[in-house]
């Protein structure tokens, strides 16, 4: 069986991934909206602009039943992780890993980046093995029956109108 680190060289070829390559860069190359595409596809920017998941705010982004306890779904084409890691308490993250801006690709009992082998705590986010050293940013979500909705407004949490 492969290590994570091990998968990763089939996805991004090391430490010559193509999501090292910055947004601004990709504009530059490839026009605004081909550079829009491919980065909220492959990679992320944690340090500029609008993150790729800002666009699902006061959406649904996953039904309850979607998300196993105790593991976790990368969601909404990669945009953001959903997790369980107690029954009934769900959690979502980004899913732009901090180490180099590749989207997280599997959950299982820890979230986990196959560019390079990382992977984040599904309760906290927090680095469990690097080569990143940030936690994976926390967003909030809230359960609406079997509906899992990324809130508004990241500072306080609340949902549209609340
Ligand atoms: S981008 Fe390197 S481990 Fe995620």
């Amino acid at each position: 069986m492969k290590t994570v680190a091990e998968r990763s060289g089939a996805m991004c070829g090391g430490l010559d991934c193509a999501c090292r390559i910055s947004r601004r860069r990709l504009i530059g190359a490839a026009g605004a909206a081909g550079a829009a595409a491919l980065g909220a596809a492959a990679c992320g920017s944690p340090d500029e602009g609008p993150e790729p998941h800002d666009a699902l705010r006061g959406t649904v982004v996953a039904q309850t039943s979607d998300i196993p306890v105790g593991g976790g779904s990368v969601v909404t084409d990669g945009k953001l992780v959903v997790t369980q890691p107690e029954e009934g308490d769900f959690k979502a993250f980004s899913a732009v890993c901090t180490h180099a801006g590749c989207t997280v690709q599997e959950v299982e009992t820890t979230v986990n980046c196959l560019c390079h082998g990382s992977e984040f705590d599904i309760a906290t986010g927090e680095v469990r093995s690097g080569p990143a050293n940030r936690p994976l940013e926390e967003l909030s979500v809230t359960v609406d029956g079997t509906d899992i909705v990324l809130d508004d407004d990241p500072a306080t949490g609340g949902a549209a109108g609340a």
